[in-house]
């Protein structure tokens, strides 16, 4: 006889009741903020749909990131905009690259900040795909070269992860290969696993200037609506060395972020997108939306999907939240 013996309502009654039995708990350290850097000193540029984010100066992306590191966050990604972009990419491989400028200069001032590098061709490449281009088509292995250079570069500049975003086939091992061909054996590579052809790149792709030119990203990243085909993604990922893996976006792709979960052990990280943050932003900001609640209730679904640790614009303002 469920009712009147079973009241559900009765652990809900007070908030040291609730947090009792809360099955899901929310912490800065598993949050990791990306931040957009560009050549310059003292540069500051808004990224309009994106309230809050900035295109960063180094100089500038340093404060950003001590700020980061006082309020506790696990981390930061760094994204790098180039003076220049070419067929070649140059700029994701150079070693006084944007990213890797930044990298130097933050692990200086900041040793004890964790700095992931993303590791992808599109805001290098003039005509914004992820790879080199012939005919009209992204090519696979020959971009294998730039991604695993790129990753060398971003070890040596100092980065503690590698994040290859690229979705090129065999991206992992090469980097591995070449990572532990240079002495980086201990650098992990955390691989965007499952990564979508998604609307909601959309604002990044104005905040890092990567919109492609021609096309879109559908023969390299995943169909939307395919959850099994990103198991098998995932297994590849982890098979050729991947030391974690991640799922992107987030929110659309809860039931991904859970089926990863239930299946595989590594660390399992997601991606709280430019889309999802500027929808929210955009309904937190028209006063439809309590701005905290939205902040810890979207971040705290992620994590009880399954996720160990989110890439999200919100890290600070979450890190706040719960100080
Ligand atoms: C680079 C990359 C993208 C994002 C992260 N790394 C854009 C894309 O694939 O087009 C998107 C992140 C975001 O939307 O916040 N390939």
């Amino acid at each position: 006889m469920p009712f009147p013996v079973h009241r559900m309502r009765r652990n809900r009654a007070s908030e040291p009741l609730r947090r009792l039995v809360r099955e899901t708990q929310l912490s800065p350290d598993d949050f990791i903020l990306p931040l957009f850097a560009v050549p310059g000193k003292g540069v500051r540029k808004a990224i309009s749909s994106m309230p809050g984010n900035f295109q960063l100066s180094i100089d500038e992306l340093v404060k950003e990131c001590a700020d980061s590191l006082k309020l506790g966050i696990g981390g930061v990604i760094l994204f790098g905009i180039p003076d220049a972009k070419d067929e070649q990419a140059s700029g994701a491989y150079a070693d006084d690259g944007i990213v890797q400028q930044a990298v130097r200069a933050v692990k200086r001032e900041l040793p004890k900040l964790l700095v992931i590098t993303d590791v992808c061709n599109c805001e290098y490449t003039s005509h914004g795909h992820c790879g080199l281009v012939v005919d009209g088509e992204v090519q696979n292995d020959p971009t294998l070269e730039w991604l695993a250079k790129a990753a060398v570069s971003h070890a040596r500049a100092g980065a503690d992860i590698v994040a290859p975003s690229d979705m090129m086939d065999g991206r992992v091992a090469a980097m591995r290969k070449a990572l532990d061909a240079s002495g980086f054996t201990n650098t992990p590579i955390l691989a965007y696993a499952a990564k979508y052809a998604s609307v909601f790149y959309g604002p990044f792709r104005e905040a890092a200037e990567s919109t492609p030119q021609f096309g879109d990203r559908r023969s390299y990243q995943m169909d939307p609506a395919n959850a099994r085909e990103a198991m098998r993604e995932i297994e590849l990922d982890l098979e050729e060395g991947a030391d974690m893996i991640m799922v992107k976006p987030a929110m659309p792709y809860l039931d991904i972020i859970r089926q990863a979960r239930d299946r595989f052990d590594a660390p399992l990280g997601a991606y709280q997108v430019s889309g999802e943050f500027s929808m929210l932003m955009a309904a937190i900001q028209n006063g439809w939306l309590d701005r905290d609640r939205a902040i810890l209730e979207s971040l705290t679904s992620i994590r009880r999907a399954g996720a160990d640790f989110m890439l999200t614009y919100f890290a600070r303002d979450a890190a706040r939240l719960l100080g």
